[in-house]
């Protein structure tokens, strides 16, 4: 949602930006922009669309010269249209703002910025912020620092910014809070990103910005202030990820490299907390040992994706531990009230680990004394930060919008922490351990096992990818998975989709099946009482001459009579197969949403790190 790039340095500025906003394209955004400062000189190209259409303009007319901005925007306040897209500028065209985020006072402030004589063009909350450090700077004409601080006391919400000045024409200013922000540190020249994937081409070492914190870079030099205006000492880290992990590496999609990556991705989480693969060892340090023993309550909270890995985690961690488990959606939690005490853990769960409602929610919790363990893909991102103890879903990047890969390390993290929790807390046998592992070390070969199978998922969803609408139906451990399953579907293909608790199509969803309605059922083996539960919804679909496609257990001959169509996956217990299922639905989503041709990485209307409320 909405992202940044900035660079000064010796290299004329437009390719630079130009490049890093590519990089920032899996983020979702309905227009574009960039400012470039030539001398004293400001120029803004801004285009709707696709970048390639700035791209384009730029090419035609190309600016030269350093420092520059860029931006690419996913509208809030006002349509997407030129004017709103951003740079912004002062109402004297001196200061160019790039913002992600939502400044929740601009009306007020715009109102007093009129009075004061300054013109607005745009519908956006963003120009109140570079009318407003011209108005600081009335005070004092030589302190841009001291104006952009006082300009950013009147502000409320949230922002990353980043700022030119034509009479400083070799600095950028930045300033962070609440909306993420880093500073890439390059020899000879220095970045500002929304991430680190927008400059791992650039730099091997970043400054993760905090709330509150401004930064002045310059082609040689980066000074890190608060607030008030106090120098602080910048914290520099090595990046962590390598850029051809931000590439598609041969693929024809980000999405359809990261489904494939998923193998990999739970074998080194699974080698990594586990030892010899005989035993757990996942760290609970950070909660502290006699902490987690004393847990009585544990309350998940995420968004999205996120969340129904949530509703996976409560699943288990209710069936390995004697412990009362909630799970969340952040925007709800945040405005609930709520008993949140010292006793409850939190976890949040977040690939990117920028979700406003998460990150609200969290810092409610901890408000009211609860510790937080986030369970998240993204080193130093704000809830990472936020948080007492952090689980790694070590993914590597992921550019896909629709979340894959993270979603599966999120299910294999919370299975890693369930383990590791109950062991701890003296819940779990050795030998239900010693099979928890060995079931869990499966999971890896049975992903491969469903990729081989995509040319059948493919044809599956190219027989039924043309209706309006489909329904997918799961039960206990793969009831989410029948709603991720649904949003993948919905998500890329723009087919509506819904997934339901299976035991639920009676009192209400039954009313639609017809034989026009692709239904998904996974009755993969469970135990017997809940398998059969499965197929008499199956049934009860089949009498409707609904279009059953099944995701059954290989070797089930009872599903080959009732459904139309059927993906089949490996055996596995029950409690972990949602990480091999959802697979299989992953795929049927993307092939249905390549038949459907819409643009897979990028869907519309979406934004990967969802930064605002
Ligand atoms: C779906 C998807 C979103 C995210 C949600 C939370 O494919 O990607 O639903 O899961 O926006 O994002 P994170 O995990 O970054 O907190």
């Amino acid at each position: 949602m909405c992202g940044i790039i900035g660079y000064v340095g010796n290299e004329d500025a437009q390719p630079v930006i130009l490049d890093g906003l590519k990089r920032l394209e899996y983020r979702g955004y309905d227009s574009a922009g960039l400012a470039v400062l030539s001398g004293g000189t400001l120029t803004i190209r801004k285009r709707v669309g696709r970048l390639s259409s700035l791209e384009q303009t730029c090419a035609e007319n190309p600016v030269q010269g350093s420092p520059g901005i860029g931006h690419t925007r996913w509208a809030t306040h006002g349509e997407p249209s030129e004017v709103n897209s951003h740079p912004h500028t002062d109402t004297a065209g001196e200061i160019a703002v790039v913002h992600n985020g939502i400044i929740e006072n601009y009306l007020e402030l715009r109102e007093m910025l009129e009075k004061e004589g300054f013109v607005f063009r745009s519908q956006t909350d963003t120009e109140v912020i570079p009318n407003l450090i011209a108005l600081e700077l009335r005070r004092d004409q030589k302190d841009f620092m001291g104006a952009l601080s006082r300009a950013l006391q009147r502000a409320r919400g949230a922002y990353a910014l980043g700022i030119l000045w034509t009479r400083e024409p070799g600095r950028i200013y930045a300033a962070r809070q609440g909306s993420p922000l880093i500073i890439g540190v390059g020899e000879g020249e220095n970045f500002i990103a929304s991430d680190v994937p927008a400059i791992i081409n650039r730099v091997t070492r970043v400054i993760y910005l905090n709330d509150g914190e401004m930064a002045c870079l310059e082609a040689d030099g980066i000074r890190l202030f608060n607030l008030k205006g106090e120098e602080l000492k910048p914290d520099i880290q090595k990046v962590t990820i390598h850029a051809e992990a931000a590439s598609k590496a041969g693929f024809e999609t980000f999405m359809l490299k990261e489904i494939h990556e998923q193998p990999r991705v739970l074998h080194g989480l699974l080698s990594k907390h586990t030892s010899d693969r005989q035993d757990i060892a996942v760290d609970l340090s950070g909660l502290g040992r006699d902490y987690c023993r004393a847990i009585n309550r544990v309350m998940i909270v995420s968004c999205g994706t996120a969340y129904y890995a949530g509703c996976y985690g409560r699943l288990l961690l209710e069936l390995l531990l004697d412990i009362n488990v909630e799970v969340e959606l952040g925007s709800e939690l945040r405005y609930r009230r709520a008993k949140l005490d010292p006793g409850t853990l939190i976890i949040a769960v977040s690939q990117s680990g920028e979700t406003a409602d998460t990150i609200a929610a969290v810092k409610k919790a901890k408000a009211s004394g609860c510790r937080v363990l986030s369970i998240c893909n993204v080193p130093g991102s704000s809830l990472v930060r936020e948080s007492h103890a952090v689980l790694f879903t070590d993914a590597g990047p992921e550019i896909g919008v629709a979340s894959t890969k993270a979603f599966t390390a999120q299910l294999m993290a919370f299975a890693l922490f369930s383990l590791g929790l109950a062991r701890l807390r003296g819940e779990l046998s050795d030998e239900k351990l010693s099979r928890c592992l060995a079931e869990l070390q499966k999971v890896p070969t049975h992903i491969h096992y469903v990729l081989s199978r995509k040319d059948a998922i493919r044809q599956i969803a190219d027989k039924h990818h043309d209706g309006p609408s489909a329904l997918y139906l799961g039960r206990r451990f793969n009831y989410p998975i029948a709603l991720e399953g649904a949003l993948k579907n919905k998500e890329i293909s723009y087919q509506h989709a819904e997934g339901y608790a299976a035991g639920e199509m009676k009192h209400g969803p039954i009313a639609l099946i017809s034989e026009y309605l692709p239904v998904v059922c996974i009755c993969t083996k469970t135990d017997d009482e809940l398998y059969e539960k499965m197929m008499s919804n199956v049934r009860e679909v089949d009498a409707r001459h609904g279009r059953i496609i099944a995701v059954a257990t290989d070797g089930d001959e009872a599903v080959r009579g009732l459904a139309g169509d059927i993906i089949y996956v490996p055996e596995i217990a029950e409690e972990f197969s949602p990480m091999v299922n959802v697979v299989a639905l992953q795929l049927l989503a993307y092939y249905s949403a390549q038949a459907r041709g819409t643009d897979i990485d990028k869907p519309r209307n979406l934004a990967k790190s969802v930064t605002v409320e």
